[in-house]
C-alpha cells in the first residue's frame, strides 16, 4: 500500500509555467514564495503599518494590512477595488500602492475632500475615484456603475465593506449615516441595502470582504458580525471564510482605564473585545 508522504505537492509541470486564478496575481506554481500572504483564519498584527501615505488620522479607520491582504489575495494589478465605506481612504491609498485601481464612496463631504487631497494628483479621477454619496442609495450605485464603465469595466473586481459598527462610533450627524441608525434592526436593514447594491456592482465569480466587530448593549452581546454576515448571504453572497483579527493600539486597553475595563468585565461577567472580523464572501460565477 502506498503511504502518504510529506513531499511537495507541486509537480514538475506546475513549476515550469505560472499558474494563476482569474482573481489573483499569485503564481501558484511558486506558492512557497508568498509567506507575506496570510492563509490562516487568525490575523495577529503587532502594530499598524504606517508610511506610504497611511496615517492614524481617523477614529475608526482600519489598519492598512487588512487592505494589503485582501488586495493581494483577491485582485490583480490594474483591477478595480470598490470600497463603499471609504472613510479616510485606507483602501484607496493601498490600492494606489499595489497598482490597483479604486472607486471609493464616502458619505461625509469634508472627509471626501480630505481623502482626495491625500491621493497623488496623477492618479486622482483616473485610477482612483472618490465619490461622495450614500452607499444605500441606488442613485449612488448608478454613479459607481458609470465610473466603472468610464474605467473600461462592466463591474468592480473586489468589494470591500467596512461599515460603522452600528453606533459604537458616531461618524456624523447625517441621517443617512449608518452609525445614526436608531436600533440594530434599522442598522442591519441599511447595511443589507448597501450589500445588495454592492452585489450588483461586483463581477460574478469575484470576492467581497466585510470588516466588522460586535458590541455590547444593556449587558448583552450584540453579534453584529454574524448578523451582517447573514445579511450579506441574503443579498446573494456565499461565505468563504471568517477571519478573526486582533485589535491593537486601543487606548482603552492601556493604563488606568485598562484596569477599569478589567474590573467591569470581572464584575459584569463579560469579556473585553480584543478582536474584530474580516469575513470573506464570493459572488457565484454566472
Ligand atoms: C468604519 S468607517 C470606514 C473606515 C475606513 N475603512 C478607513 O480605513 O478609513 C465607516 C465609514 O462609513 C461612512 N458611512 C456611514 N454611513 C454611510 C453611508 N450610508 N454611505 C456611505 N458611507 C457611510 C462613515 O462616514 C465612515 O467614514
Amino acid at each position: 500500500m502506498t503511504q502518504p508522504t510529506n513531499q511537495n505537492p507541486m509537480t514538475n509541470s506546475d513549476r515550469s509555467s505560472p499558474k494563476q486564478k482569474p482573481w489573483s496575481d499569485i503564481d501558484l506554481s511558486r506558492w512557497r514564495e508568498y509567506d507575506h500572504v496570510l492563509t490562516d483564519s487568525l490575523w495577529l498584527f503587532p502594530h499598524r503599518a504606517s508610511g506610504d501615505g497611511h496615517q492614524l488620522d481617523y477614529h475608526g479607520n482600519y489598519i492598512p494590512q487588512i487592505a494589503t491582504q485582501l488586495l493581494l489575495r483577491y485582485s490583480k494589478k490594474d483591477e478595480i477595488v470598490l470600497d463603499m465605506f471609504l472613510g479616510s481612504g485606507t483602501t484607496a491609498i493601498e490600492a494606489a500602492r499595489l497598482e490597483r485601481r479604486c472607486i471609493g464612496v464616502e458619505l461625509k463631504p469634508d472627509l471626501v475632500e480630505y481623502v482626495r487631497s491625500k491621493i497623488q494628483p496623477d492618479l486622482l479621477d483616473r485610477r482612483i475615484h472618490i465619490l461622495q454619496g450614500n452607499s444605500a442609495d441606488p442613485q449612488t450605485a448608478a454613479r459607481v456603475s458609470a465610473v466603472c464603465r468610464e474605467m473600461g469595466a462592466e463591474q468592480a473586481h473586489l468589494l470591500i465593506l467596512h461599515p460603522p459598527y452600528a453606533d459604537i462610533i458616531k461618524f456624523s450627524d447625517l441621517p443617512e449615516d449608518l452609525s445614526n441608525a436608531p436600533d440594530a434592526g434599522t442598522f442591519l436593514d441599511g447595511f443589507e441595502q448597501v450589500a445588495r447594491l454592492g452585489y450588483d456592482l461586483l463581477a460574478p465569480g469575484r470576492f467581497a470582504a466585510l470588516i466588522i466587530g460586535d458590541k455590547y448593549e444593556k449587558g448583552e452581546l450584540v453579534p453584529l458580525g454574524f448578523w451582517c454576515m447573514e445579511r450579506m448571504n441574503r443579498a446573494g453572497f456565499r461565505t468563504k471564510a471568517i477571519i478573526v483579527k486582533n485589535i491593537e493600539g486601543n487606548e482603552k486597553g492601556k493604563g488606568k482605564s485598562a484596569n477599569l475595563w478589567r474590573y467591569r468585565a470581572l464584575a459584569g461577567g463579560y469579556y473585553i473585545f480584543k478582536h474584530e472580523y474580516v469575513i470573506v464572501f464570493f459572488k457565484p460565477a454566472r
